[in-house]
């Protein structure tokens, strides 16, 4: 007799169960480009310089572990504040901007996604594709996940007029995410020009949006990857943005994460947070400290802030660096079809156009490991591995043809 009788085994997840697949797998020549983690030139995930630092600096200064408050470390929250909105943006309207830490990015939608259901609505939009924990995250706090238009897998754009349909058939009231930049799994944006007309759709509309906010930084730059959340809280939205150091200081298993909920005036945000409080209380009680002392440290500390800009900068170099070659040998290698959308998209990701089938295959016949919608992360390439995997995705491909 077992309490579990009734349950039946599930697969893996769909981004990590493919970890264990690829480290037991014995080809010599295996690739990993499945979960979104910055791998350096080496195909090593380090940890960055300025956390490093942070860190000794940190032994000598921290006096105590007691708990942090229910909504986190309010320094932290500051200065991941101001990254986000902008100096100015951020003392404009930090007035009716309620911040509170999460554990990870994920702990900020977990916590985003029991507010909604709780005091705004029932059901939430998240585009069609998007990355697949969004579901989950958005189902285990009670929400309806439906989905809106957003990427064409054969032209490679964005289906703005069948997105704008969509969006403007939501009920009223009604919740809807975007990712901030550096979209997981296409890695294409809307542009400026589509943002601002997605803003104004959606004030007309009362819907509100969410922003995944994980990768700023990764695109563009700090602020042109905040473009899209700084125009929409000028636009003058209430919003909800949800935000993650996992990627951008190498915190992954630190947990270090944010949730800002822009509301309409201060008596609102204060009376929010008085309701967001218990919520938060009743999940985890309060998050954890050590990855967000490291960023508040670094993030108030004017020698390592330059560092970590420069750290990040050279991370994002190398992701275009990589993308541009990649794009190059899959378009030499398979000339019949068009490889150039790569070079535009921003960010880890990018879709090779396998199909899940081809996925397996090129699993099984040659270790080269990606999620099975076909996207790759494109740091799991270097100068050593580069030519394998682009001739292992155009022999699976022409096999098709
Ligand atoms: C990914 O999309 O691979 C990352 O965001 C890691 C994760 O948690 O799924």
């Amino acid at each position: 007799m077992s309490f579990f009788n009734h349950l039946e085994m599930l697969p893996p997840d769909p981004i990590f169960g493919l970890v264990k697949a690829f480290q037991e797998d014995k080809n010599p020549n295996k690739a990993d480009l499945t979960v979104g983690i910055y791998y350096n030139e080496d195909l090593k995930p380090e940890v960055l310089k300025v956390v490093k630092e942070a860190e000794k600096a940190l032994v000598d200064l921290e006096k105590t572990k007691t708990y942090l408050p229910i909504d986190g470390d309010q320094f932290y929250l500051e200065g991941t504040l101001k990254l986000l909105f902008g100096e100015d943006l951020a003392s404009s309207e930090g007035y009716r901007t309620y911040c509170a830490q999460s554990v990870g990015g994920t702990g900020a939608l977990r916590v985003v996604a029991q507010t909604l259901k709780e005091f705004v609505t029932d059901e939430i939009y998240i585009p069609a594709p998007t990355w697949p924990n969004h579901l989950k995250v958005f189902k285990s706090a009670g929400l309806e996940v439906k989905t809106y238009p957003y990427y064409n897998n054969k032209s490679h754009q964005i289906e703005f007029e069948e997105m704008l349909k969509t969006i403007s058939k939501i009920k009223e009231g009604s919740a809807i995410l975007f990712h901030g930049c550096c979209h997981n799994p296409t890695g294409k944006d809307p542009t400026k020009q589509q943002w601002e007309e997605l803003s104004k759709l959606i004030l007309e509309k009362k819907l509100i949006p969410v922003f995944d906010v994980a990768y700023q930084g990764f695109g563009e730059s700090l602020d042109e990857d905040a473009w899209a959340v700084r125009h929409f809280v000028k636009a003058g939205h209430e919003l909800f943005a949800c935000y993650s150091y996992s990627k951008i200081f190498g915190l992954y298993a630190e947990r270090v994460g944010a949730v800002f909920a822009v509301t309409s005036d201060e008596k609102t945000k204060k009376i929010l947070a008085t309701n967001v409080k218990p919520l938060i209380r009743g999940n985890y009680s309060n998050p954890p400290k050590h990855g967000a002392s490291i960023v508040s440290y670094v993030l108030h500390h004017e020698i390592l802030s330059k560092s970590w800009r420069q750290e990040l900068e050279l991370m994002r170099v190398r992701i275009v660096n990589i993308r541009n070659e990649f794009s190059k040998l899959m378009q030499e290698k398979c000339p019949d079809r068009d490889y150039r959308y790569i070079d535009s998209l921003k960010g880890l990701f990018c879709l090779t156009g396998l199909s899940k089938e081809q996925v397996l295959k090129v699993i099984e016949d040659y270790g080269v490991y990606m999620t099975y919608g076909g996207r790759i992360n494109l740091t799991g390439l270097n100068h050593d591995n580069i030519e394998y995997v682009t001739d292992s995705i155009s022999k699976v491909l022409k096999q098709k043809d």
